[in-house]
């Protein structure tokens, strides 16, 4: 989605705002711009497409000044264009601003200003609707910070926003309202964008801005003030992780160096929260025993990947825990009428902590009295910010669009927090649960071994790369593996996949299946595995190629299969942590022989922040 990045101090804006917006193009975007005060005078360029689109644009022109903004969007109102993209300026030029998020009121908002004001727009935009009551505003207030609270006030929506006025060289003023806004604190320079990665570079303090506030920038100060306009005093946030955690350090792609960090996340993701004896802490969380006891439902609540770490989630919690959990897609949680109260426990698991839907969701289950408890990778996040707690995922920032390592630490949490709610309710016993932390902190080295050769599964992908389809099953807990492999597939090599529980096959889609049909059997259940060797063979006798995934030992199913990949050998219940991974590098290697943009997928954005 949108990015925003703004520089004021003593260097030059448009170097460390093209290199900031170049740390945001993972979130996804279609057009990029800037603008700067130089000498004097508002400049604006901007284009469709790429940054380099942008940098061809400015050529040899240092754009030289001390302030600016700039913007990566992802087009909402008004299709991708270079009349559309950001930043925005008001009629006469003076005033620029760039907009992550959507104005609600914009049509009305904008019909006033030409009636009243004879305003001619330029964009099909929400956001230039922004720009121009700014602008009509400061003709009389000639002040910035008191034209961006005045026109804000008129405005209703999601938006971070951040402006600069020709007349006003020495701030940029910014504010936030459901949208992520950040602002950095450097020496003789200061810093705002939506997201730590674009700052990195330059600063490892940073201000966190909530919703409702408005921040005034200069060289040398930052000044948060909140709704009422009172100065709010904000803990400086230092930020753990270096600027190398955002390069690809040798790999080609992030998502194949997010793949290889999974080991090191998952050890980071399990040790933070275990204590000397080995007992998960639950430092800074309030959940008591007591409430514990009294919850009578969980709903887990999601998008896409994390969506489907919630669906391992609900096998471990029922299993270890005894209560009954439910799986919801955020969006369409929000819309039906759920059965939540003060005795339900709501988790939102969410990668960058921003999804609007999932963030909606929260906020519904919470006005019904529920308790939140999140599982967030971006610290500070608003779904960590609107959370009565928070287990961290210490997997470190998540570039590639394809989430990888973000999956594995959610399952991480899940585990815990599964293993917590047991041994507190007395569901499972002292020794399971120091036998399942065993197995847990066995894993990391386990996934670096299984990761020094993966020279199999590449062979397999260049090898089936060109299939139009293909189907992944499995049972229990292969069954919610199967649709993050599925769905790792489908956004980065554009093939149509599908994932389907294997007994649940002959109900229909076993229609499908012909003659080279591609199938990807996991069979990581050794309870279930019998029953999965049975659906094997009934594809099997229809023709379908089976590439299995079991653990190792199991080899009954090769004489069914026409490949093999095995992972480790470890306890059923945590197989997944295993089994995804062979499935996330598959959908790597068939989208690079496919010569996929496999970092940014065409359509997809990192951090979908509108509904
Ligand atoms: C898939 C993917 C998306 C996200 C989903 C939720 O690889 O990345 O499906 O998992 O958009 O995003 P977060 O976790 O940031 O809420």
């Amino acid at each position: 989605m949108c990015g925003i990045v703004g520089y004021i101090g003593s260097g030059n804006a448009k170097d460390v705002i093209i290199d900031g917006l170049k740390k945001l193009e993972y979130r996804g975007y279609d057009s990029a711009g800037i603008a700067v005060v130089r000498d004097g005078k508002l400049e604006i360029k901007k284009h469709v497409g790429g940054i380099a689109n942008l940098e061809n644009l400015i050529g040899d022109d240092p754009m030289t000044s001390n302030v600016g903004i700039g913007h990566t969007r992802w087009a909402t109102h008004g299709a991708p264009s270079d009349i559309n993209a950001h930043p925005h300026g008001n009629q006469d030029n003076t005033i620029a601003i760039v907009h992550n998020g959507i104005i609600e009121n914009y049509q009305e908002l904008k019909q006033e200003l030409i009636e009243k004001y004879g305003v001619e727009f330029k964009s099909e935009t929400d956001t230039e609707v922004i720009a121009q009551l700014i602008g009509v505003i400061y003709r009389e207030k000639k002040d910035l910070l008191d034209s961006v609270y005045s026109a804000v006030s008129k405005m209703r929506g999601a938006y971070a926003i951040a402006a600069v006025a020709q007349d006003e060289p020495d701030k940029i003023v910014a504010v936030r309202k459901d949208a992520p806004l950040i602002a950095g604190l450097g020496k003789d320079s200061n810093f705002i964008a939506s997201d730590i990665p674009a700052l990195l570079k330059y600063v490892k303090e940073i201000y966190l801005i909530e919703n409702n506030e408005t921040v005034l920038l200069t060289k040398d100060q930052v000044k948060i003030f909140d709704e009422n306009r009172n100065e709010v005093k904000r803990e400086v946030f230092h930020v753990t992780w270096d600027a190398d955690a955002a390069e690809k350090e040798g790999y080609d792609h992030f998502m194949l160096k997010e793949i290889f960090e999974q080991p090191k996340g998952l050890s980071e993701t399990l040790n933070r929260r275990l204590n000397d004896e080995g007992k998960i802490k639950l430092e800074g969380i309030t959940l008591t025993k007591e409430h514990i006891e009294n919850i009578s439902k969980i709903y887990i609540v999601a998008c896409g990947t994390a969506y489907h770490a919630g669906l391992v989630g609900k096998y471990i919690i029922e299993k270890l825990a005894s209560i009954p959990v439910e799986v919801d897609v955020a969006s369409e949680f929000r819309y039906r009428s759920p059965l939540v109260d003060k005795n339900t426990l709501f988790i939102a698991i969410s990668q960058s902590g921003e999804t609007l839907d999932t963030l909606a969701a929260l906020r519904e289950a919470k006005d019904k009295g529920a308790r939140v408890l999140s599982v967030v990778n971006v610290v500070g996040s608003s779904v960590a910010r609107e959370s009565d707690d928070v287990f961290y995922t210490w997997a470190g920032p998540e570039i590639a669009v394809a989430s990888t390592k973000a999956y594995t630490t959610q399952l991480m949490c899940m585990y815990m927090i599964a293993l917590y709610m047991g041994l507190e309710k007395g569901s499972i016993t002292r020794e399971y649960y120091d036998k399942f932390i065993m197995d847990l902190k066995a894993v990391p080295d386990k996934l670096e071994n299984f990761l020094k050769n993966v020279s199999q599964i590449e062979r397999d992908a260049k090898m089936l790369y060109n299939k139009e389809q293909v189907f992944f099953i499995g049972r229990g807990l292969d069954s919610a593996v199967s649709y993050e492999g599925s769905l790792k597939l489908k956004e980065i090599s554009y093939i149509n996949s599908f994932a389907i529980a294997a007994g649940e096959l002959k109900h229909g889609t076993i229609a499908l299946m012909e003659p080279g049909t591609l199938v990807i059997a996991l069979a990581c259940q050794d309870f279930l595995y019998e029953k999965m060797v049975s659906n094997i063979q009934e594809i099997k006798a229809r023709g379908a190629y089976v590439v299995s995934v079991a653990k190792e030992g199991n080899d009954a199913i090769a004489k069914q299969s026409d490949q093999m990949i095995y992972i480790p050998e470890c306890r059923d219940e945590i197989a997944p942590l295993l089994s995804v991974v062979p499935l996330q590098l598959f959908a790597y290697y068939v989208a690079k022989e496919r010569g996929c943009n496999i970092d940014k997928p065409k359509n997809l954005a990192k951090s979908v922040t509108v509904e």
